[in-house]
């Protein structure tokens, strides 16, 4: 009887404790209709930034990658892969063989970008992505090949061929001076010169959602939609070139960078932002931009639930009304802690959100512990909610593409928020199959996107580049 009574005290305070979250942060919990709403803002979004009248102005840019195609399994060759802008900094050795199935082969090593490098001048970071590389073909005896090098950059670029790409502006942690406006390939090769001990061919700068999305492609042909839930967020996928406006020709399809970090930088968000998001921006390397991005990625998930946390504190609605120094102090709460307190297996999750509490120097009771969960669950849910609201946009646009009334689609996946969370993916996938009934959609996880894709870009554009030369 007495565990019984426990178990129903424990259930009652649960929901008392939910209850008071839920309607404290009652701004924060979109309904469906909210989610839909913002999917139509979305669509149009999408529209204003294909149209050529309307690119100018339009938050979402919708950028074209000139990726045209998919890998057919005839590539082979090795290749050099760089990716930046993710987690971490890396060089990669690729090796594509065409032995009946095509294999993938890599080397690869992380590479640290201090933050004064993230920050500083925009020669010191490309001398040291140069250091980086020159260090890697070292390591592997390659020094003295010419390769074909495809570099992953993980920021808006206009381009307008595969190995021209100009930065427009830097996003999540970087702000290095004098690249915006630049086109990286040049930098790079400018940087690569001024050691002079090594050569190779910068072929194709792709973004990190076109590497996911050619890598999944590999596996699954279906595959026309890269996205990405990580340090940042974004999604591309293949656009019919009659839309695309900015690029000549109206031939099959183009991969399309939508940038979709930027939506809401007009103001289209306004009302569904809150003041901890106007916070969180306020307190940026870019205030102003990415508004869409600040609501839902890693970079900014922990942040959120902190300022949360030291608001609920300063009400007097958690920890006795007591904050500390390190609850107090920005970046503290890290997104990992959010996947740890939402763990469910075994109640791990309040266990955890004990530790993380102890560990930020606060004496938590059970119900402050419980509290934080609940706020946890709230961002990650309304971030998982927001991206299958901009999804369900862009699968309603390539049905209407196909005039298919049921569309057959696979999404490729990664991005450290989708992966590592334990909740994130299954909340998306649901919210994507309700808004888009009529869509069948396979999410694959991708094996390294970033990496990978770029060299498997790179490989069709050689493929390509030797046929016609036929
Ligand atoms: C940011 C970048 C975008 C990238 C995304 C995911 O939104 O601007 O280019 O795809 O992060 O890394």
């Amino acid at each position: 009887i007495a565990s019984h009574l426990l178990a129903y005290y424990f259930t009652e305070l649960h929901h008392d404790q939910v209850q008071k979250v839920d309607k404290y942060l009652y701004h924060l919990r979109l309904s469906d209709e909210n989610l839909m709403d913002v999917s139509m803002r979305f669509r149009r979004e999408m529209d204003r930034g294909l149209c050529r009248d309307t690119n100018p102005t339009a938050s979402v840019k919708m950028l074209p990658t000139f990726v045209r195609s998919t890998p057919d399994g005839t590539e082979k060759g090795d290749f050099l892969a760089l990716d930046l802008g993710g987690t971490n900094f890396r060089v990669l050795l690729v090796k594509v063989s065409e032995n009946g199935k095509q294999r993938v082969e890599m080397e690869n090593q992380i590479y640290a970008i201090p933050e004064n490098l993230m920050r500083g001048s925009g020669t010191e970071l490309f001398d040291h992505i140069a250091d980086c590389l020159a260090n890697f073909m070292d390591k592997l005896g390659i020094k003295d090949r010419k390769l074909p090098l495809g570099f992953t950059f993980s920021f808006p670029c206009q381009q307008n061929k595969l190995d021209e790409s100009i930065l427009v502006s830097w996003t999540k942690g970087f702000k290095s001076s004098g690249v915006e406006g630049k086109d990286v390939v040049n930098l790079l090769r400018q940087a690569i010169k001024r050691r002079g001990d090594f050569d190779i061919d910068i072929v194709a700068v792709i973004n990190d959602t076109v590497g996911t999305m050619m890598t999944c492609g590999y596996d699954d042909h279906h595959c026309e939609i890269g996205l990405i839930v990580g340090t940042g967020t974004n999604a591309c996928y293949m656009e019919e070139m009659r839309h695309l406006e900015l690029v000549e020709g109206d031939e099959g399809r183009m991969c399309v960078n939508m940038e979709w970090g930027a939506f809401g930088d007009d103001g289209a968000l306004d009302d569904i932002r809150t003041d901890f998001d106007r916070e969180i921006d306020a307190g940026s390397l870019n205030p102003g931009k990415q508004l869409f991005e600040k609501m839902i990625s890693g970079m900014y998930m922990g942040e959120l639930v902190r300022l949360i946390l030291v608001k609920m504190a300063k009400d007097g609605l958690v920890f006795q009304g007591h904050t500390t120094t390190d609850l107090l102090a920005t970046g503290h709460f890290k997104t990992s802690y959010v996947s740890a307190i939402e763990n469910n297996k075994d109640n791990e999750g309040l266990a955890n959100a004990e530790q993380v509490l102890r560990g930020l120097g606060l004496e938590p009771t059970t119900e402050d512990c419980i509290i934080t969960r609940r706020v946890c669950q709230i961002v990650s849910t309304r971030a998982a909610h927001l991206c299958a609201s901009t999804l369900a946009a862009v699968l309603r646009q390539i049905r209407d593409n196909k005039a298919a009334e049921r569309l057959r689609t696979t999404i490729g996946v990664d991005g450290s928020v989708y992966k590592n969370h334990p909740q994130f993916a299954r909340r998306l996938h649901k919210m994507v199959r309700q808004l888009v009934p009529d869509c069948d959609v396979r999410f694959l996880r991708s094996e390294d996107g970033s990496g990978k894709g770029a060299a498997m870009v790179t490989a069709v554009a050689y493929r390509l580049a030797t046929q016609h030369a036929e």
